[in-house]
């Protein structure tokens, strides 16, 4: 029997977001369906929200979730009900290109839930990056699904399904930040904290944390940042230059989706450093180089795609050393708040007070 819950939807470009019924059907083959116990609150359902992903209205909003399985369809084996998992958005396929040549992290062929969640009219629901978690259940692929330590707490660990992921995997996968390495991070929201945090635990030896906001900035320092620039006041390039011995950090991290401060990144890199790009930017925004620039410093200029990450490998992992007292997620998380109260957080979030607002069920 289909299942009829409260979940939080974008009905209309740019409108307030609703808390309405929903829909959720029984899992068919490949799927399940996953009881929510928290769902953080993250920029791209704003993005969603807003029309800037797509049109495909009306949006399921939320994707940064952990919950229970509670059912699962006929052939699935991977997970089972009462399995604690934190869901993921890039359920790799198995079979592309890029997963039968060993690198799955790339899946070129991901994939979702087949069935469509529904308003109580039948109009079919979007959900956002697949998942669609703002709601007390959300029908998913079993792929999606990556059980965890059941002893964590869910709002600290559902983060690891988005931009708590995507900023440790940009520095310990994408970037490959090893033991001594300088390490500028451009931008401390949610995936900048998280970038310094993955640079931590890699070995780096200096962490610069670079943002507008004093605010981030001391945060970024709670997260493990040895070196604060402040971007309203200083020159960033110079300063990062300054803070590694005049040559440049070795991994530079563009957190924030800006063209100015990606060309920033590039050039407070070291020599034959990484430039990581894990904001993520808009169509229209161009980077001007000059080829000679790019040729002579040599290095490698990498897009982190959800920090490289593979679920299954590296969710247990880290909830592991969230456990073991080694990777502070709670911290990621500044207010726990209802189901009712996402519109508001959205505002909170656009003013910067926040580093994840997350929903508890
Ligand atoms: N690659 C991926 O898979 C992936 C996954 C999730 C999020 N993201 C992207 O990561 C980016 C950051 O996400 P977030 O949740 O941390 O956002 P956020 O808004 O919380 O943080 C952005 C930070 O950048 C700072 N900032 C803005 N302009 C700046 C400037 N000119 N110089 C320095 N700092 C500046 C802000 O003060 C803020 O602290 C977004 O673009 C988001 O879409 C990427
Ligand atoms: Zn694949
Ligand atoms: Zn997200």
């Amino acid at each position: 029997m289909a299942s009829e819950v409260q979940g939080v939807v974008a009905l209309a470009k740019g409108e307030p977001v609703s808390l309405v019924t929903i829909v959720v059907p029984d899992p068919g083959p490949g799927e399940a369906v996953v009881a929510v116990q928290a769902c953080g609150v993250c920029h791209t359902d704003l993005h969603y929200r807003e029309g800037g992903i797509n049109d495909e209205f009306p949006f399921l909003l939320g994707h940064e979730a952990a919950g229970v399985v509670e059912a699962v369809g006929p052939d699935v084996t991977s997970v089972s009900p009462g399995d604690f998992v934190v869901l993921n958005w890039r359920a790799v396929c198995g079979q592309c290109r890029s997963c039968r040549r060993g690198r799955p992290w790339y899946c070129f062929d991901t994939f979702n839930a087949t069935q469509k969640m529904t308003l109580t009219d039948g109009t079919p629901l979007s959900p956002a990056l697949g998942i669609g978690a703002f709601a007390e259940k959300t029908l998913v692929a079993a792929g999606q699904c990556t059980k965890v330590d059941p002893a964590a707490r869910p709002e600290a660990v559902g983060l690891l399904g988005c931009g708590v992921m995507a900023g440790l995997g940009s520095a310990m996968l994408t970037g490959e930040v090893g033991l001594g390495d300088s390490v500028a991070v451009f931008g401390c929201g949610g995936v900048g904290c998280a970038a310094i945090a993955g640079a931590v635990l890699a070995g780096a030896a200096t962490v610069i944390a670079v943002d507008l906001d004093p605010g981030k900035l001391e945060l970024a320092q709670e997260f493990g940042a040895t070196h604060t620039v402040d971007a309203s006041t200083e020159d960033v390039v110079e300063a990062v230059k300054a803070l590694t011995g005049g040559n440049g950090a070795d991994v530079c991290i563009e957190a924030v989706g800006n063209p100015q401060v990606m060309e920033q990144a590039f050039y407070a890199r070291d020599l034959a450093g990484t430039l990581v790009q894990v904001g993520v930017p808009t169509p229209e925004m161009r980077i001007d180089l000059p080829m000679i620039e790019f040729f002579g410093r040599g290095g490698r200029l990498k897009p982190s795609w959800y920090g490289d990450c593979l679920p299954s490998r590296d969710f247990p992992l880290l909830v592991d050393l969230y456990l073991q007292g080694r990777l502070d997620l709670d911290r990621f998380v500044t207010e726990t708040i209802a189901l009712a109260d996402v519109e508001e957080a959205f505002h909170r979030m656009e003013r910067g007070e926040v580093l994840r607002s997350v929903v508890v069920l």
